[in-house]
């Protein structure tokens, strides 16, 4: 059976400091209890040294929140799927609505993204969710399937090697999160939607995100197509990350 997958989400916070006491306490929570699940944690592209550093020989996978289209080359401020593998990279999130949002990045840009991922042996946590206003005029389904879509249009032949991220951005960082019910109905149709395109729809881990917290994660995991979570804020404090990952059973 696949394992779960809890993954945290940095975004743009943390310091040498700070990111040393917060690995030092999740790894040592992790080693206190081993976790029934796979745990990674995206940090901001400085500190994927001192994270590939302090989590080596541990189960702590070590993430990105972000790659380039490109290969190589004159990108100024790119960091490429090549570079992101030598610091030991094994997810990288494409398409957060963040970067949808304030960087203007559409669906056939995402799915670029995560082809680059691929070809590098990283594997994209492609993350997609419909606005409020999307919510409220019925649209969650067709914003959903068409973000889908524009990846699987260009990785249909890897497609089983992807995670998705389930991410409404109404729940992103508002303290609103979608029920288990809300969640599991978009979840349902993403899985209906890989199963048009690959033989093995139940070996991709469909993630939640949106507010996931040590409160109300279990409820969520509990869900049929709920394989893991994408947690932003709650990963940012120790005892609520690992009591989010003691949450998979
Ligand atoms: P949040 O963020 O848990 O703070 O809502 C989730 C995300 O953006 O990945």
């Amino acid at each position: 059976m696949k394992k779960k997958l809890i993954a945290g989400n940095w975004k743009m916070n943390g310091s040498l400091a700070s990111n040393e006491a917060l690995l030092r306490a999740v790894l040592d929570g992790m080693a206190q209890q081993a976790p029934a699940c796979d745990v990674a944690v995206a940090a901001p592209a400085p500190y994927l040294a001192q994270v590939q550093a302090l989590t080596a020989g541990s189960s702590l996978a070590v993430a990105a929140q972000d790659v380039s289209a490109h290969e190589a080359g004159a990108y100024t401020g790119e960091v490429s799927a090549a570079m992101l593998k030598e610091f030991s990279v094994r997810y990288v999130l494409v398409g957060h609505s963040e970067r949808r949002q304030y960087h203007h990045e559409n669906d056939s840009l995402v799915a670029i993204k995560a082809q680059r991922a691929l070809a590098a042996g990283i594997t994209p946590i492609v993350c997609l969710g419909e606005t409020m206003q999307e919510r409220e005029a019925g649209l969650t389904e067709a914003v959903v399937k068409r973000q889908l879509a524009a990846v699987i249009h260009l990785n249909g032949h890897c497609i089983s090697e992807i995670v998705v991220a389930y991410e409404p951005v109404w729940a992103i960082g508002t303290g609103l999160t979608a029920t288990p019910e809300q969640a599991q109905e978009v979840h349902a149709v993403l899985r209906s939607q890989l199963a048009a395109a690959t033989e093995q729809p139940d070996r991709i881990r469909l993630l939640y995100g949106g507010s996931m917290n040590a409160g109300n994660a279990a409820a969520l995991l509990a869900q049929p197509d709920i394989d893991g979570g994408l947690i932003g804020g709650a990963s940012l404090k120790a005892p609520d990350f690992l009591q989010i990952i003691a949450s998979v059973k």
